[in-house]
């Protein structure tokens, strides 16, 4: 008998996607440059030289995108707010006309029936805050607080979940640490300390939400399960090691008031004191936690390098998609029920979730044909049903992502989307992707039992 995969009646079937990566105009309408503005700009960060300056032109046309939502059955969308857009300066002065393009948005959705999902930062931090230290600056924790509490007058009354931070770890890892993200640091020293500010912007934006917020907030995380390559000591204590740096770094502080020790050992006397009293802060209590998952990492211990970055083992038995990411959803059900283990049963979010594949580009009877991003979804939906089963508290899945779009500093050469942008013309067409997930929502999982 083949198993049902029917998922509870109140799951919220989403889609994510963040500004910068999709809205193009940044600097329309009076905002305010962001990080990903300067270094978008400068030669040599992204691939093609590719900037957000147009993307998929969101900013225009979020009306028939909102459509294109509902033709699909969406009951969730999560989007970011771009901090630029509402306070140009970071703090201080807001703008008008920024407010009142999320309005439009928030209204549209709800026209619609789709409840938004709103992440109040997304990577795109105003260039004036940057030049005044960043989220190397500890007044950072107020700036962000200031500025979600301006969220949250405007628009709490029409959103039910707000999520504070996406992803602390690649802020800190790929912006302050390898480069790779805005603002291009590299000084693993600066770690600790930006990754501390994000935990005390985070619990600032809760505790703002508390005094005016009516509905929830929670944080979104990424998570990536740590497996030692081998049973040696030195593989296992590396494997160790990744996994407090990634996985519980941000966890183990909010939940359980403490770092894991393999990451304060791995900076010894390099790891800042922090005063005592950002520690009630940093543990206030939220409402939900998102998880973003795309793979797992096979790990070996490299000697030679930081006791954080350990070499990955690359499994060329599994599909890879175009990130080079190992196609493994498992690893799904296992991170879901390993935080209901470790940190107590929790409602989660699965708040992004997809696969870059190189498509076709021109449609078959109107469609993309993308059958990997299908088998993508269809087994990392399984793996969700299959944590369910074991008790985990999900509450709705969001895929990533709605539309091609930025991929950061691979531009845009790697696709993500149910819908295809040709980037030319702008004209958005479905894949097979999004016609699946569509009948995956209509039968509320059920067809997840076929072949
Ligand atoms: C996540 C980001 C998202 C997108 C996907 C592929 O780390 O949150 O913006 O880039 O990866």
């Amino acid at each position: 008998m083949s198993r049902d995969y029917r998922f509870p009646d109140r799951f919220l079937w989403g889609a994510a996607t963040s500004a910068y990566q999709i809205e193009g105009s940044p600097l329309a309408d009076g905002a305010g440059p962001s990080i990903w503005q300067r270094f978008s700009h400068t030669a040599g960060n992204v691939v093609n030289n590719d900037t957000g300056d147009v993307a998929t032109d969101h900013y225009h046309r979020y009306a028939a995108d909102v459509d294109l939502m509902s033709e699909l059955g969406l009951t969730s969308y999560r989007f970011s707010i771009n901090w630029g857009r509402i306070l140009p300066q970071g703090t201080g002065k807001v703008n008008a006309a920024g407010l009142a393009f999320y309005d439009k948005l928030i209204d549209a959705l709800l026209a619609k029936n789709i409840a938004p999902m709103v992440t109040l930062y997304h990577w795109d931090l105003p260039e004036a805050l940057d030049a005044r230290g960043g989220w190397l600056n500890r007044d950072i924790a107020n700036w962000f607080a200031e500025y979600a509490d301006v969220c949250y007058r405007a628009f709490d009354d029409r959103v039910p979940r707000w999520v504070t931070l996406n992803e602390p770890w690649v802020v800190t890892n790929d912006g302050y640490v390898i480069g790779a993200h805005a603002p291009g640091h590299r000084d693993f020293r600066e770690a600790p300390i930006v990754s501390h500010n994000l935990l005390r912007a985070h619990g600032s934006a809760v505790q703002a939400y508390r005094a005016t917020g009516k509905h929830e907030i929670g944080l979104v995380v990424n998570l990536e399960p740590k497996y030692a390559a081998s049973d040696s000591a030195a593989d296992i204590a590396a494997t160790a090691r990744a996994d407090a740096y990634m996985n519980r770094q941000y966890l183990d502080p909010v939940f359980r008031g403490e770092y894991p020790a393999e990451l304060t050992e791995a900076f010894g006397d390099m790891w800042p004191e922090f005063p005592a009293t950002d520690w009630p802060l940093i543990q206030t209590p939220f409402d939900f936690l998102g998880i973003n998952y795309y793979s797992r990492n096979v790990v070996r211990d490299a000697p030679s390098e930081h006791p954080l970055r350990a070499a990955r083992v690359r499994q060329s038995q599994n599909v890879h998609t175009e990130m080079d990411w190992e196609v493994f959803p498992e690893a799904l059900t296992r991170v879901l029920v390993w935080i209901k283990e470790r940190y107590g049963n929790r409602p989660m979010y699965i708040t992004e979730n997809g696969a870059a594949f190189d498509d076709p580009e021109l449609a078959t009877d109107g469609v993309i044909d993308d059958p990997l991003r299908v088998w993508y979804y269809r087994e990392h939906l399984r793996a969700a049903h299959d944590a369910i089963a074991q008790g985990v508290d999900l509450r709705g899945y969001f895929a990533w992502s709605l539309l091609d779009n930025f991929e950061w500093a691979q531009g845009y050469a790697k696709r993500f989307g149910l819908v295809r942008v040709d980037f030319d013309t702008l004209e958005r067409t479905l894949k097979s992707s999004a016609r699946f997930y569509a009948e995956v929502i209509r039968s509320h999982g059920a067809v997840l039992a076929g072949a």
